[in-house]
């Protein structure tokens, strides 16, 4: 059917705005619907890609049809188009060329920033500033909502507890709390509290769920759960974004109870769209519904359409499999024509909630993206963010803040002058020329005396003998020595399982050539998993997490490393002393032969010490921080009171500096195993030198609650034990009950 100008005038003039109430919006839809073929509805399921960023096999010579499907109607939105020349062309085609004139969506995976690159999202989790973090996502929408998009395919929320996995970069850690008070952080600055500006995008709570369980870390394993575990550890941030108002959702890769999650009834039907009442787009991950025959829970495309479609999902990203079978199923009565128009509905409402039917070139405006990406008040946000999630691991004798006055400096290892990698995986359009290197940093920090010299020492992975003896030989003549050693960003992230957590031999080689030089080093760990580091951790004076850390990297780490900024990031992964250890997690249940070093019959290893390296919340300062015992209010609260605990905290250096003051909680007997402990508060504060504060959390029977035997969720009376420290192993304590009312 030719377009009608008529129809697309007349459905134009239905317009209405975002904020306008839900019953005219949808009205608005029950017209538009009424008005499409089986066809067209499928099409608005239908997400492609464009060329930019693919995360699966792609033909290009498809680009093409592709168009023409855009053309005629049968796609709804679009990932990896960018920019506004490309989305303008894009959204001109669905607008003036399709029979309905429905806009576009514009998708993109902007992760940790659009073309201002902050750090990766687990650097960033290691702030614990909550502020900071909804800024940084604010001003990843502001940048990618100023170059044509207005859905971003984050924040990535999935719990993750082995290093082995490479995503683990792209979520907030091991913590389900803080993985929650995280999650609302992202979504409420990808969002703001209006989607139809245009200056805020969709965001996405991914990926639903238990993807950060794969089993023994490989990427696209499977999983294999429990409910318990499910809902103790993986629903909470995904329920946060919830409340946060999160406009999607998106599919995981994995099955869970043998269900692939893009067609799981239980984690779609029953918990999103039923018990949470979810109504808004769950869309696919890429192929996750083409990858349901591969995966053999049904023979064929129709049947993975079928039970995508089903079992709640809505958009189609890259399978093809709805906009070529939904049509037919429908007409052969073999799907419900009633769920097809349901989730076409959901994709309508989202566009006209973004404000893409008042203006479907709202988000494409050239002046606002020259004017905006990569703005100077953008680069300050991320040099702040990036100086905040710095973690510095070990700092003895005071070698670190190194004096800007130091005469011999040198700078060596792979990633000291590197571009490339800092960006980390998931760059969105952040380019390398962007960057600031970890030497260009240091030099525009040091006086005008000190002497830079900087070589590489090693390549990332490959041992080259030459550049090993030059740095030997700088080392030797240099006072200090910043060594920059860690991982290739691209072996992080997605797809990039390792078996090996540690550094690559030829750096290691080069941390120990170095070592024995003599010279003092200051080793700085540019990754986005933790690594196993323990030769390091045991031999080097100092060690500072850098992580990838974006366009600043090299002026966040100078300043930290001048001491113009006092690191204060506590780690929000536990670091494994080797890869043996994994899964490892502060929050573990208690077990019924606890660790007894003179007895051999309990839960141990016998070559290596449960203990990690470095433990989840941990992260020295340039001062102390002093914590008094612990003061509770009163110890015995019943389950309409609550309870007050306080600690004065003393900064008792000589500097100012910020500390996370840690609340934990462990219920000592329950109806089931409970943790050891877990996290039920933070304070990121901040002190001046000899400044003392009293920090005080209240505490009530909500706080105490948690899955029970019958998995209902309640607190059940009975002893408690409260820790508040400076991680989660260096804790004071104070004992109180709940008692039944
Ligand atoms: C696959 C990833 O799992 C997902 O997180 C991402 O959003 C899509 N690819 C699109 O790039």
């Amino acid at each position: 059917m030719r377009i009608t100008l008529v129809a697309i005038v007349a459905l134009m003039a239905y317009a209405v705005n975002a904020q306008a109430n839900p019953s005219t919006i949808n009205s608005k839809i029950d017209q538009l619907l009424s008005a499409m073929t089986l066809e067209e509805k499928a099409g608005q399921l239908n997400q492609y890609s464009g060329y930019e960023i693919v995360t699966g096999d792609i033909d290009q010579s498809k680009m093409d049809y592709r168009k023409t499907m855009v053309a005629k109607g049968l796609v709804g939105s679009v990932l990896n188009v960018l920019g506004t020349e490309d989305t303008l062309k894009a959204q001109r085609h669905a607008i003036e060329e399709t029979r309905l004139g429905i806009p576009l969506l514009f998708a993109f995976d902007v992760i940790h920033g659009y073309r201002t690159i902050f750090p990766i999202p687990l650097a960033e989790s290691a702030s614990w500033d909550l502020e900071a973090i909804e800024r940084s996502a604010r001003i990843a929408a502001i940048e990618a909502s100023a170059a044509g998009q207005n859905w971003t395919f984050a924040p990535m929320i999935d719990i993750s507890r082995d290093p082995r996995w490479g995503r683990v970069m792209e979520g907030a850690g091991e913590d389900s709390y803080l993985g929650a008070q995280i999650a609302k952080a992202r979504v409420r600055g990808f969002q703001g509290d209006d989607l139809s500006r245009s200056d805020t995008v969709a965001a996405t709570a991914k990926h639903f769920v238990g993807y950060g369980e794969v089993v023994a870390g490989r990427e696209y394993n499977n999983v294999d759960i429990s409910r318990r575990k499910l809902w103790e550890t993986h629903l909470p941030p995904f329920k946060a974004a919830l409340d946060q108002g999160v406009s999607t959702f998106m599919n995981a890769f994995n099955e869970f109870e043998g269900v692939p999650s893009s067609a799981n009834n239980y984690l779609i039907g029953d918990i999103l769209r039923g018990q949470w009442g979810f109504d808004g787009v769950l869309v696919s991950d890429w192929d996750s519904f083409g990858a349901m025959a591969t995966s053999g829970v049904t023979a064929d495309d129709p049947g993975a359409a079928q039970m995508a479609l089903e079992a709640g999902s809505d958009v189609d990203m890259e399978s093809d499999v709805f906009v070529q079978y939904l049509p037919k199923l429908v007409r052969e009565g073999r799907v419900d024509k009633a769920l097809l128009d349901a989730a076409v509905r959901r994709v309508l409402r989202m566009k006209f909630e973004l404000g893409l039917f008042d203006d479907p070139y709202k988000y494409i405006d050239a002046e606002r993206e020259k004017r905006l990406i990569l703005a100077p008040e953008h680069r300050q946000a991320a040099r702040d963010m990036a100086r905040k999630s710095i973690v510095l691991l070990k700092n003895d004798g005071k070698l670190l803040p190194i004096s800007k006055e130091i005469k011999n400096l040198a700078v060596i290892g792979p990633l000291a002058n590197d571009q490339y990698h800092m960006n980390g995986f998931w760059r969105g359009k952040g380019q390398a020329q962007d960057v600031v290197t970890l030497l260009d940093g240091i030099k525009a920090k040091v006086s005008e005396q000190t002497k830079v010299r900087f070589t590489e020492g090693s390549d990332l992975e490959q041992r080259n003998h030459k550049k090993l003896r030059k740095a030997v030989k700088l080392a030797k003549k240099s006072d200090l020595v910043i060594l920059a050693v860690g991982e290739d960003a691209d072996k992080t992230g997605e797809s990039a399982s390792r078996t090996n957590i540690k550094l690559y031999p030829a750096q290691q080689e080069l941390i120990q050539a170095i070592y024995k030089t003599g010279t003092p080093v200051v080793m700085v760990l540019m990754n986005g998993r933790p690594l196993a580091i323990e030769w390091s951790a045991a031999n080097l004076p100092a060690i500072v997490k850098g992580w990838f850390l974006g366009s600043e990297t090299g002026n966040a780490l100078a300043d930290v490393l001048f001491g113009d900024y006092n690191p204060s990031g506590k780690l929000t992964m536990t670091v494994p002393r080797n890869v043996g250890q994994v899964p490892i997690f502060y929050n573990h249940k208690r077990v019924s032969r606890p660790f007894d070093a003179t007895d051999r019959w309990n839960s141990k290893y016998i070559d290596q010490s449960n203990k990690p390296l470095y433990p989840f919340g941990f992260g020295l300062s340039y001062t102390e921080f002093a914590y008094s015992p612990v003061k509770l209010s009163t110890n015995n609260i019943d389950f309409d009171n609550t309870l007050t605990a306080s600690v004065t905290v003393t900064n008792t250096g000589k500097r100012f500096g910020e500390e996370v003051v840690q609340l934990y909680i462990q219920d000592l007997v329950g109806s089931v195993v409970r943790p050891v402990k877990e996290l039920k508060g933070f304070r990121k504060i901040s002190l001046n030198a000899g400044e003392s504060r009293e920090i005080s959390f209240e505490i009530g029977a909500k706080d105490l609650a948690f899955y029970t035997r019958d998995m209902s969720f309640k607190a059940e009376p009975g002893d408690f034990k409260l820790f508040i420290g400076s991680s989660s192993d260096d804790v004071q304590s104070a004992d109180f009950k709940l008692t039944a009312n």
